[in-house]
């Protein structure tokens, strides 16, 4: 499944091999993508939408300022939901409409308005394609960073032979997956907890902490952009998961060791930023315990500790820990590393107003075995983040080639 949660927005143009965008719905489908079709008015005049629908199994968007389809999934909406626009077919007329900035349908509106990447594999008769029109259009969104697949040279539709065929779908499938596939954890996958954990006393109140997941969220982004499949346990936060990652929510300490312990043998990367609770109510009421004038003893029991689990079972590959502390950063965080023999730990004040919990920025110190250590400064936990993957990345690679020696 090298596709695995992957959102692809396809837009069909109108050509000849629209056709073939069937199955290309099928193959991209078959390695774990969710497919969108958006079909221009050209495209619709060679495949029709409830083919294109019933394969994909999404409703097919083709209406232009359209208020119906606007109030369900708008031009907008529609470009934030995927992980990359892929034109296939791209007429010349597609082509010449996105390189001049054209937004006259809702493919070229979308494409416009969207911040993520887009490739198109044009599909023409030889002449379209050698014309000095579409070879400038093509010369100005080559330069603007769009992917161009193909296209293929053979025969053509029209009979004549040359370069202008769109390439099949099984070679289209294959640049897609590559596209995904850059980055340092390219074919990797990494499992991440986050956020805070919720231990019921009753069925109205629990003991929880200050965790916001923001940095998990940021790191399961960072793993997604090194090109990583990523699945993120995540206790109950108020975030958006990101783009390609899949979420699993939960709630207690044991909800979420049952989570690990079902994916992290299938992970190369265990990340444990989720501050999960060490203590919960023994004997949680059934129902809403109430007040009298008497205090009240609430006797607690350890959690499961899923960090040391994964490390002691070597569920995963390589297990990096997260070390939050008011005092003693670096003993502490060396403490655990050895205690729980992990591959790395990312140590971070907490406690202080500015940074950690709860907070948009973060700093960190960041240890491993045999005396590795990196200091990052304060800074936007997304930016942080990036750093950090960067780092795990270079590690694990470290790791792995001593264990093939
Ligand atoms: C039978 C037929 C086949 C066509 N095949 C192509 C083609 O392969 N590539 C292309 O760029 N245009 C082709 N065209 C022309 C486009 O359909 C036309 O430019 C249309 O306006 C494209 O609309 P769209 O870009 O909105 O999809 C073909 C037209 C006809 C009638």
């Amino acid at each position: 499944m090298q596709l695995a949660n992957r959102r692809i927005l396809l837009g069909i143009t109108g050509s000849i091999a629209a056709y073939k965008g069937a199955e290309l719905i099928r193959g991209l489908r078959a390695q774990g993508a969710e497919v969108q079709v958006v079909l221009t008015r050209g495209g619709a005049a060679f495949i029709t939408p409830l083919t294109l629908q019933a394969l994909s199994g999404r409703s097919v968007h083709a209406n232009h300022l359209d208020a119906i389809s606007e109030s369900a999934m708008g031009h907008i909406d529609l470009a934030r939901w995927s992980d990359l626009i892929l034109i296939a077919p791209a007429s010349a007329n597609c082509i010449a409409r996105l390189a001049s900035g054209m937004a006259d349908d809702l493919l070229t509106t979308i494409c416009l308005v969207s911040q993520v990447p887009l490739a198109i594999a044009p599909a023409m008769n030889r002449l379209m394609w050698e014309h000095p029109a579409t070879q400038e259009n093509l010369a100005r969104l080559r330069a603007r960073g769009v992917q161009i697949f193909g296209p293929a040279s053979g025969e053509q539709a029209c009979g004549e032979i040359g370069p202008g065929r769109m390439l099949e779908p099984s070679e289209l499938l294959d640049l897609t997956a590559r596209f995904f596939a850059q980055g340092r954890l390219a074919g990797r996958s990494v499992l991440i907890t986050g956020g805070p954990t919720r231990e019921a006393i009753d069925p109205v109140r629990f003991i929880s902490n200050r965790s916001s997941g923001r940095m998990a969220y940021a790191l399961a982004a960072a793993a997604v952009k090194e090109g990583a499949r990523v699945v993120l346990v995540s206790g109950p936060v108020d975030l958006e998961a990101p783009r390609g990652v899949e979420r699993i929510f939960v709630e207690s300490a044991a909800q979420m060791h049952d989570a690990i312990a079902a994916r992290a043998p299938e992970s190369d990367i265990f990340i444990a930023a989720a501050a999960v609770a060490d203590y919960r109510p023994v004997a949680p009421a059934l129902s809403k315990i109430k007040k009298d004038a008497s205090n009240r003893q609430l006797e607690l029991e350890r959690t499961p500790d899923i960090l040391a689990e994964v490390a002691a079972k070597h569920s995963a590959r390589f297990i990096v820990g997260f070390a939050a502390e008011t005092e003693n950063l670096e003993t502490n965080a060396l403490h655990k590393l050895k205690e729980k023999r992990l591959d790395m730990v990312i140590a971070n004040r907490v406690g202080l107003p500015d940074r950690g919990f709860d907070s948009a920025d973060n700093e960190a110190l960041v240890l491993w075995p045999e005396g590795g250590r990196r200091e990052l400064p304060l800074a936007r936990k997304e930016s942080l983040a990036a750093e950090l993957m960067a780092i795990i990345a270079e590690r694990y690679d470290a790791k792995s080639q001593t264990e093939n020696r």
